[in-house]
């Protein structure tokens, strides 16, 4: 495909969109923004103002990661325009070369991360992935085991709210004293209902999972096993978290959350990829493609999909590996740090990214601590804590994670500090009910100056090392 249009009104910053000496897409992407300031400024003018907030917030967003800016070039590539229904090789339109060739390398690069033989890099997202496996797995009506919402699972492993729990029979296990699996359970469970699938995973869980405990569960009936790692991919890609890949029959993964991909999902598969489905023929590998095409999408997403590519090649990185390590030594001090400052950390303390704080306990409500802290810079969401007794827009949980902070190279020294920012928030936030709070306007400006100046000294990593698209990103970052 050549880049020969042209963003009405946009002359290439290079003349001829279609000559730039940065390639025809590095054209049309310039071409695109320029287009994009002059024909729709308010568009325009919130996508900057996003950028800059990113920089100057000190987002401790568990489930999210900063996408190097080649992963966001590939994701806005004129690649998106191809319309092919299928599988490389195997397409139900024309035109689709480019494409085949960009998904067998996202898929290669996906094997090779994650020592799979087997992955599915169409996924819209982790929910589609997880719909797709267990819609091949369980009959309608079949039953499914996974982590209840308020102990940490996800709407997909069979919530009320979820298709999953209403075309399912879904049964929960939770969590012990400690805030543990609760692995007696789990097998009480298991035994007793008899399900088709289990789900290991979770969404608010920070400890370390013990695929190989599920796995030995799961054989007892001869269930299949799904193993969630949509929150600790990146630990699993760089060897901070036991990998499930050859323990469960499948694996399944956001893109965006912690490998620093676009929005998307992956199926994976190790040693039990030619394992046959509940037909008792087909191999779990056949199963996952007809699962993801035709039975629950349409055409994949190639930019996404070429985006993927970029990051899992990054995620291979030494670079990525000492993000991992400092995103683990970072959530290990924050936790510390926090509980010394006299906060319940659920399970005192983390393996992994995450950090969990009872913020009842506290006298505030998820929600009021997660607005007080945004009011002063800090981006750290509400999350239902077992045996919560707010409503799930309320909450008595806190949830913060160190992902974004070990891409701003932050560890162990960094996250301590932002412990006591944190603290401070908290600490000067008066509750005025569940969802209302007051706090001294001088005091939120004091804080915001102070994650203004950390950020500013722990940029963004947003200069993408080998992609030649610095102009495209702006200054001041
Ligand atoms: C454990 C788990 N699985 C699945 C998902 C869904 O991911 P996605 O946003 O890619 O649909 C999430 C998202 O929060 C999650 O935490």
């Amino acid at each position: 495909m050549t880049a020969q249009w042209r963003t009405e009104g946009a002359p290439s910053a290079h003349g001829h969109a279609g000559q730039d000496a940065d390639g025809e897409q590095a054209a049309l992407l310039r071409a695109g923004m320029e287009g994009l300031r002059r024909t729709d400024p308010e568009l325009a003018l919130l996508l900057d103002a996003e950028v800059r907030s990113q920089n100057a917030t000190l987002a401790m967003i568990a489930s999210a990661s900063i996408a190097d800016p080649s992963v966001l070039a590939a994701g806005g590539a004129a690649l998106s325009n191809v319309t092919a229904e299928g599988y490389p090789g195997n397409r139900y339109h024309p035109g689709a070369a480019r494409f085949d060739e960009i998904e067998r390398i996202a898929v290669e690069r996906a094997k090779e991360l994650f020592g799979a033989a087997y992955a599915n890099v169409q996924p819209h997202s982790c929910s589609s992935a997880n719909l797709a496996v267990l819609s091949a797995l369980i009959p309608p009506g079949g039953t499914l085991l996974g982590l209840d919402l308020d102990a940490g699972g996800h709407l997909t492993h069979g919530s009320p709210a979820s298709v999953t729990g209403r075309h399912f029979h879904a049964v929960h296990y939770g969590l012990d004293a400690a805030g543990r699996i609760d692995f007696g359970q789990v097998a009480a469970l298991t035994a007793e209902h008899r399900p088709q699938v289990i789900i290991a995973g979770a969404s608010a869980y920070p400890r370390t999972v013990d695929f190989e405990r599920f796995r030995a569960i799961a054989d007892t009936v001869g269930a299949y096993l799904l193993a969630d790692i949509s929150h600790i991919a990146g630990l699993v890609a760089a060897g901070e978290h036991p990998s499930p890949v050859d323990v469960a029959h499948l694996t399944t993964t956001s893109t965006y959350k912690q490998l620093g991909g676009p929005r998307g999902g992956l199926i994976l598969s190790g040693e039990e990829h030619r394992t046959p489905g509940p037909d008792g023929r087909t191999p779990l590998s056949r199963l996952m493609q007809r699962a993801v095409f035709p039975q629950s999408q349409g055409t994949p997403s190639p930019a996404a999909i070429a985006a993927k590519a970029r990051a899992f090649a990054l995620a291979a990185g030494p670079e990525f590996r000492e993000t991992a390590r400092l995103t683990v030594t970072g959530a290990a001090a924050l936790a510390d740090e926090l509980a010394e400052l006299g906060h319940r950390v659920l399970t005192g303390g983390t393996d992994n990214h995450m950090v969990l704080l009872d913020i009842g306990e506290y006298g505030l409500t998820g929600v009021v601590a997660e607005r007080a802290l945004e009011e002063c810079g800090i981006l750290a969401n509400r999350n239902r804590i077992p045996g919560d007794t707010k409503p799930p827009l309320v909450t008595s949980g806190l949830r913060l994670g160190t992902n974004i902070l070990a891409q701003r190279g932050m560890g162990p020294d960094q996250a301590r500090r932002c412990a006591h920012l944190v603290h401070a928030v908290l600490n000067a936030t008066v509750p005025l009910g569940d969802t209302e709070y007051r706090i001294d306007p001088e005091r939120a400006a004091g804080f915001r100056a102070e994650v203004r100046e950390l950020c500013a000294r722990h940029p963004l990593p947003l200069q993408s090392r080998e992609s030649s698209l610095a102009p495209l990103i702006g200054a001041g970052q």
